[in-house]
């Protein structure tokens, strides 16, 4: 498979878009054409359209997860956009150190780990015991590769660019791997942290109620009834007064999804007193 043919290019966008929720503009046919060659070394495709009926049909779980991979942008960082995570902190934090009270946090769309990694490094600068007092971060994802990369919490120096010395020092430890150093998060930061794979248009095994959701840069690239649905989903997984928060480059619909913005990508479900 070379190049996709203008019908292809639509049955693979329209599979993204049925079962990832993904809107794949048409200018990144090239990427997903490389892609899709790069997938071909382990999972051979005869044709787009069988590759399409295979998936649609279901019993093909590696290979549609692999074509999710391929068609899936993990682009992430440790605390980026960091102004959500001192809000947190300030929010919902500090107030239940006061309470004594265990916190549920759910990273969804976790990509390669940064993100519960850096909701793990906040707990631990905040919280003096964040095990003993059962706080537990959930991370889910639908990228097998990513979700492997975050399990194994090995990071490049391109990867910790952006942290703190103080950080860099207190959470990772200096690895060696295929000759080049890597830092690996501590194991104090991942003990509190879950991995789970989930496509976030299926159903929900987790219940509520969260304490936050972060769901920054995910549904970017999904349409707008989409981005409305799952945010209903994710403020009714909230707890009165929990905070969600998407990406400060993105907007929500205008319509009520009770919950009250409080910064640019941040809002506050109602009901918590305030
Ligand atoms: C650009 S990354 C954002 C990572 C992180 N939240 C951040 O802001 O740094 C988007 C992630 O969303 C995941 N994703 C996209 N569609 C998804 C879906 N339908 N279900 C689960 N994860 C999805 C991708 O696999 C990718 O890891």
């Amino acid at each position: 498979m070379t190049h996709l043919l203008d019908h292809e290019f639509e049955q693979i966008s329209a599979l993204a878009h049925r079962k990832w929720g993904l809107s794949i503009d048409v200018k990144k046919r090239v990427i997903v054409e490389n892609r899709l060659q790069a997938m071909h070394r382990e999972h051979p495709i005869d044709s787009v359209q069988s590759l399409v009926r295979t998936i649609d049909g279901g019993g093909a779980r590696p290979l549609e997860l692999a074509l999710f991979d391929a068609l899936s942008t993990n682009h992430t960082s440790f605390f980026r956009e960091e102004e959500h995570f001192k809000l947190l902190r300030k929010e919902i934090l500090l107030p239940a150190i006061a309470s004594r009270k265990g916190l549920r946090i759910w990273s969804a769309g976790c990509s390669r780990g940064c993100e519960p990694y850096s909701l793990s490094a906040l707990l631990r600068e905040t919280v003096s015991d964040p095990k003993g007092r059962d706080n537990r971060i959930l991370a889910t994802d639908l990228s097998t590769g990513a979700l492997a990369a975050a399990r194994t919490g090995v990071y490049s120096r391109q990867d910790v660019s952006g942290v703190t010395p103080q950080r860099l020092r207190r959470y990772f430890r200096k690895v060696e791997l295929n000759g080049a150093p890597r830092f690996q998060i501590v194991p104090e930061l991942r003990d509190i942290v879950s991995f789970n794979l989930l496509n976030l248009l299926d159903a929900w095994p987790m219940k509520g109620p969260f304490d936050a959701i972060m769901c920054r840069n995910v549904m970017i690239y999904f349409d707008s009834p989409t981005r409305d649905a799952l945010t209903r989903r994710f403020i009714s997984l909230l707890r009165p007064g929990g905070l969600f928060f998407v990406g400060t480059t993105e907007t929500l619909s205008g319509n009520d999804i009770g919950a009250d913005q409080i910064m640019v990508g941040a809002y506050r479900k109602r009901g918590g007193g305030r």
